[in-house]
């Protein structure tokens, strides 16, 4: 693929006192949290995360993509899920507090001209930054109705709400879906290796990949995947764009200190046209093209 060009994402990035609006809280310790940031809102698009002070008595913040943004009521959405510390005492933030955040950073995804068909692959709490291209994408292209297809993988229950669906997957029985996406008309199908109901059981890169199986070598040129989850999953997702030679960009997750790009906390290794060479997640991504990741 000819390699993504981002422009300098920094510019975007502003320190701003947020406070939570809602804070809606699911099974497996899975959070819905809402923050009215203003300036985060009207700079942030899809594959930027913010970096959020997630209590006052910790001194690190944590990164967390945003899963939606509305500019004019000035909020972003996140989706999180418990794991440590941080998240531990996040999840106690009630309605009205004051959260310190560092956002929006980061290159987004690049939604091609030339690559109409989107596969929006997704896992765990890589789910959220595929609901903001989801959305994104339906806003650009509102008339582009059988484009775009999202699978979604998790472990533990879909912090969504989930129905069966109307709108048809090719190649694909499993019949759930998530609601948020099937109200913009984007078909969405979900994969689990729990026997969950409606759900396909197994990997969600091979739920994708029956899909990807009915299109002809044609609609295969003019497709592009677009992912976030998991190393595992990230790394069964280049496979499968290789498989099919079909471009493909993922969102990476490291461990993060500063998210500005000054302590280097957070390197991948890059082999671009000039051979190896260090990036920073934090400005460089999250978003690279996957055949010059190592994964
Ligand atoms: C760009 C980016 C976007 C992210 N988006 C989301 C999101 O939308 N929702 C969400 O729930 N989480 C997201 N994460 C991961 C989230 O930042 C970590 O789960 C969080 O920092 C853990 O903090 P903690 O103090 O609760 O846990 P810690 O005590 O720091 O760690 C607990 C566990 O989480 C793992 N962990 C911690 N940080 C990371 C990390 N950066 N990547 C992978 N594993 C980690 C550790 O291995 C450990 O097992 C994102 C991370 C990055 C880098
Ligand atoms: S976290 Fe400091 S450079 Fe990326």
């Amino acid at each position: 693929m000819a390699h993504l060009k981002h422009p300098d994402s920094r510019s975007t990035i502003h320190m701003e006192d947020s406070i939570v609006i809602s804070h809606h809280h699911y099974d497996d310790r899975q959070h819905v949290l809402r923050l009215h940031c203003p300036q985060c809102a009207s700079h942030a698009v899809h594959g930027q995360f913010v970096h959020l002070q997630c209590d006052r008595s910790l001194l690190l913040r944590r990164p967390f993509s945003i899963m939606r943004a509305r500019p004019d009521e000035g909020w972003i959405d996140l989706l999180y899920k418990e794991v440590g510390q941080g998240t531990m005492l996040l999840a106690k933030q009630a309605e009205g507090s004051v959260l310190n955040l560092l956002g929006s950073i980061g290159n987004p995804f690049i939604l091609h001209e030339d690559k109409p068909i989107r596969i929006l692959i997704g896992g765990g709490v890589g789910i959220p930054p595929m609901i903001f291209v989801a959305e994104t994408i339906r806003q650009q292209y509102p008339s582009d109705t059988d484009m775009t297809y999202a699978f979604m993988g998790s472990e533990i229950s879909f912090p969504f709400t989930v129905l069966n669906s109307e709108l048809p997957v090719p190649g694909v029985t499993a019949h759930h879906a998530i609601e948020d996406m099937e109200n913009i008309s984007i078909p969405s199908r979900l994969a689990s290796l729990r026997y969950l109901t409606g759900c396909y059981r197994g990997h969600v890169t091979e739920l994708a990949e029956k899909f990807l199986q009915t299109l002809s070598p044609e609609r295969l040129q003019i497709a592009e995947i677009f992912s976030c989850g998991p190393r595992p999953m990230l790394y069964a997702t280049k496979r499968l764009a290789m498989k099919y030679n079909i471009d493909c960009q993922i969102s990476m997750e490291e461990y993060m200190a500063c998210a500005t790009g000054g302590c280097a906390g957070c390197n991948v290794k890059i082999t671009g046209p000039d051979g190896p060479a260090m990036k920073r997640v934090c400005v460089d991504g999250p978003v690279f093209d996957a055949s010059l990741v190592e994964l």
